[in-house]
């Protein structure tokens, strides 16, 4: 992991939030490549879940929500973790953090960081929603949350979304947004962060239906990361035990990655009942029923949710592209990242600042920047170029040589095979185009 938070930074991926002062902790910001990374990966998801199906609708809630949502969510009572403090060093763990021995409160159990007998308390329980308060008045009527899922914002406008969409059941409606949890234990870079985004669906269904909707969108959750190249055998599904379960969960599987610390989830599908809607039901007091009037029936869908982190996968994309490799007696980073979600599509190198070859490179480049992604580079000898887009995750070098002058061609290599091409310079745009294509 260590190498790849280095090359993350080294790279423009990844940067600690606000650096210059000691970093704020485990929140992130994405540099220059991160940011496409996490963008093309966001595309590729609306693609797949919103335009290319007639039977899911888009939609972006607020991030703010009146807090009786968090009530009837049952976020305010349920949304908890366990917690111990040192009441000598005012350190603060969960209670199953795998680092404190005995019992916490115990007067033989030692605190994990000072070690001081008997000074850990009893664990408590602690909400993980974010607080502030709207309006001039920071007072206890004016609290509000800062949401820590964004499938509310999407249950809450099932009615307005059912009926200006002109959708039938079974439909859905994705989002992707913020989401934001005050972690106790966050940490292995990105994996865990207090502000993240989710890429979650909420698919509506008549009540018995739900097992079969269930089954369809694990095995097309798993079917999308697999085509985004992630390595089959680092993928599982991990289904939650009774004692796992969400309180608004039926049943529960996670889509888990190997990572180097270990399996874990990175995207959850969860048939969620008609628990959320029959809540916001009661506390709204406004009905939430779907009619159908075709056979003259009423009820409350139930609900399968597809719910992924953007950053959790956008981690995965990362850490299973990273790959060390021996080339000709050297060893080379490399991102082999899918092409369609790769931050840079392609890099334009002039292989001598001379000759005419830096004036066709630029045109090249010119040409092709009001399509793709492409980065323009005449610094050092092409090994170290190659080497550069190499960890960047670039799938084709594009170089211009003596011979390009003279014929109009160029040569594209493949960053995977390290095979090179040769290419009309007219027919570049078309051939990076049936490459990166999905
Ligand atoms: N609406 C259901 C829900 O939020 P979840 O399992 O708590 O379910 C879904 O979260 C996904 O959101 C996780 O699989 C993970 O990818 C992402 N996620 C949750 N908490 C996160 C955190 N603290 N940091 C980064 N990603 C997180």
């Amino acid at each position: 992991m260590d190498k790849l938070v280095s090359l993350a930074k080294r790279r423009g991926f990844v940067f600690q939030s606000s650096e210059i002062y000691g970093g704020l902790g485990s929140v992130w910001d994405y540099g220059p490549l991160g940011v496409e990374l996490k963008r093309n990966l966001k595309e590729r998801w609306w693609r797949a879940m919103v335009h290319e199906r007639e039977d899911i609708e888009g939609l972006d809630a607020a991030i703010l929500m009146h807090p009786k949502v968090w009530e009837a969510s049952g976020h305010v009572a349920g949304f908890t973790d366990p917690l111990v403090d040192c009441k000598q060093c005012k350190n603060r763990f969960r209670a199953d953090d795998p680092r404190l021995k005995g019992t916490p409160g115990d007067p033989e159990t030692k605190c994990p960081v000072c070690g001081n007998k008997g000074t850990l308390t009893a664990p408590r329980m602690f909400n993980l929603m974010f607080k502030t308060f709207m309006g001039p008045v920071e007072e206890d009527a004016a609290v509000i949350y800062l949401r820590p899922e964004t499938a509310q914002g999407i249950y809450v406008n099932y009615l307005n979304v059912l009926q200006s969409s002109r959708q039938k059941v079974p439909f859905g409606i994705a989002q992707i947004g913020k989401a934001f949890r005050n972690e106790i234990t966050p940490g292995n870079f990105t994996f865990r962060t207090r502000e993240f985004e989710q890429m979650e669906m909420q698919f509506f269904v008549k009540p018995g239906a739900d097992q079969q909707w269930f089954e369809f969108w694990k095995a097309e959750r798993m079917k999308w990361y697999q085509g985004l190249g992630i390595r089959a055998e680092r993928l599982r599904f991990h289904q939650h035990a009774p004692d796992e379960l969400a309180h608004y969960a039926r049943d529960a599987y996670d889509i888990q990655y190997e990572f180097p610390f270990g399996w874990q989830e990175f995207e959850g599908i969860h048939n969620r009942t008609d628990f959320d809607l029959t809540r916001h039901q009661e506390h709204s007091g406004k009905k939430l029923e779907y009619v159908d009037a075709a056979v003259n029936e009423r009820y409350i869908p139930y609900i399968i949710e597809t719910s992924a982190g953007a950053d959790r996968a956008a981690l995965v994309l990362l850490v299973d592209a990273y790959r060390e490799e021996q080339i000709e007696g050297e060893q080379r980073v490399v991102l082999k990242l899918h092409p369609s979600i790769a931050p840079l599509k392609a890099a334009v190198f002039p292989l001598v600042n001379k000759d005419g070859m830096p004036e066709l490179a630029r045109r090249i480049f010119d040409d092709l920047r009001g399509r793709f992604n492409v980065f323009y580079d005449d610094g050092g000898s092409i090994g170290r170029r190659y080497r550069r887009q190499d960890e960047a995750g670039t799938p084709f070098g594009i170089t211009v040589d003596g011979q390009s002058t003279q014929d109009q061609t160029v040569t594209v290599r493949d960053r995977d095979t390290l095979l090179q091409e040769r290419v009309a310079a007219g027919r570049v745009g078309e051939y990076l185009a049936e490459r990166i294509a999905p």
